[in-house]
């Protein structure tokens, strides 16, 4: 499954770069970018060195140097599609038989995650729709953009595909409405726990960019429902607990944050690449710029949370990533139970509306050529290792 590679090469450079403030220098030590070959000392025993080669042709001149030889073992093999993962790339090429080879070091193989959910007692909570409400949309001139404030272009779409499209944008809106709440009570989180401003201030500025994803993703089901719908009350409870301590703070932080709202960029992204609706390119670039921006805010409180609850927060964080790897060494579930698109799918996605096998597969790519390429180099994980054994490894 291939993702954007720009906007998948730019956010990679975001996360190492947002998780570098002084804050984390700690954390950083010799952090040498996502995927570039580990040092002997830090080297899984699970990992073995062998010879691995893409296909290549004469006229595309010399093979690829080892960093873009990397990135296209991650684009061929990625966790989700193979038994092996490519850690690194140890030599310069070999051109051979119309090949391309390397050495590098192999490990086996390993999931698939979207969005910053608000989790109460261990569930995923949204508000019900509420039909007629225009409290959501998308602020402009409902007269001059359609009931949903914006306006997509309804021609050429068949009742099934608009009602397909009403209700998937509204799945979207109700959990990026979620994520307002999530991050409100992440903002409480970080006070509770003496976070520096700048962290506050992240937070609070990312729940007024839900705010916006699910206008836009309500103006949107609105627009292809032809009816404004919108949140119903959210499900709060009377009290919300806030992060007992550091160690939970960062283990959610890193599994919605480093996990969910990174794979919910990328994904964001593939799908405003394939788009082709104005409008719905407009609201998916606007939606994957900042999620892009929240992931940074998750790495970077991860490498602060680090820093000042050590090494039992440092241990949370690589059982979160740990366990994402597990879920990428689990075979990817069987598809040929899915539903049937209900729609041409190169309609749908052309108005951002994208298969569940896609999106799983996409979510598995992006944990495998970003998630966890990230969290290996910035040393918040290493392969098949317990999370106890990680911290020794990177620590000063
Ligand atoms: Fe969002
Ligand atoms: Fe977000």
């Amino acid at each position: 499954m291939l993702l954007d590679r720009s906007f998948r090469r730019t956010l990679i450079a975001r996360l190492l770069l947002s998780a570098g403030p002084s804050t984390a220098a700690a954390l950083l030590i010799a952090a040498p970018g996502c995927g570039e070959p580990e040092t002997a000392e830090t080297a899984d025993a699970a990992e073995t060195a062998d010879i691995r080669c893409f296909e290549w042709f004469e006229e595309l001149g010399a093979c690829l140097d080892r960093e873009q030889a990397l990135e296209e073992f991650w684009t061929i093999h990625p966790f989700c599609e193979s038994e092996e993962e490519i850690l690194s790339v140890e030599s310069d090429a070999t051109q051979r038989d119309g090949a391309c080879c390397y050495e590098v070091i192999v490990q086996e193989a390993g999931p698939c995650a979207v969005g910053r959910p608000f989790t109460l007692e261990g569930r995923r909570r949204t508000a019900a729709p509420r039909p007629a409400e225009a409290g959501w949309l998308a602020r402009g001139s409902a007269k001059s953009t359609g009931p949903g404030g914006m306006r997509p272009s309804l021609a050429h779409l068949t009742d099934e595909e608009r009602e397909t499209l009403a209700e998937g944008w509204l799945r979207s809106a109700l959990e990026e409405h979620a994520s307002v709440a999530s991050f409100a009570r992440f903002a409480l989180d970080l006070m509770a726990h003496g976070a520096p401003s700048s962290l506050v201030e992240a937070a609070h500025i990312a729940a007024l960019d839900e705010v916006g994803h699910a206008r836009l993703g309500f103006s949107l089901a609105s627009a292809y429902r032809g009816a404004p719908v919108g949140p119903a009350a959210f499900p709060m409870p009377p009290a919300i607990p806030v992060a007992a301590d550091l160690v939970a703070l960062a283990r959610a932080v890193a599994e919605e944050g480093c996990v969910g709202e990174t794979v919910a960029a990328l994904v964001a992204a593939e799908q405003r690449a394939r788009a082709e609706d104005p409008a719905v390119r407009a609201a998916l670039e606007a939606i994957a710029d900042d999620e892009a921006r929240h992931a940074e805010l998750a790495w970077l409180t991860v490498a602060w949370a680090i820093g000042a609850g050590g090494e039992p927060v440092r241990r949370a964080v690589a059982g979160v990533f740990e366990a994402a790897a597990e879920s990428l060494r689990r075979p990817p579930p069987a598809e040929a139970d899915a539903e049937a698109p209900r729609g041409r799918p190169a309609a749908l996605a052309a108005h951002g509306h994208l298969a569940g096998a896609d999106l799983r597969a996409l979510s598995r790519a992006a944990l495998a050529q970003v998630v966890l390429p990230c969290a290996l180099s910035l040393g918040l994980w290493k392969p098949r290792a317990a999370a106890a054994a990680v911290a020794p490894a990177v620590s000063a």
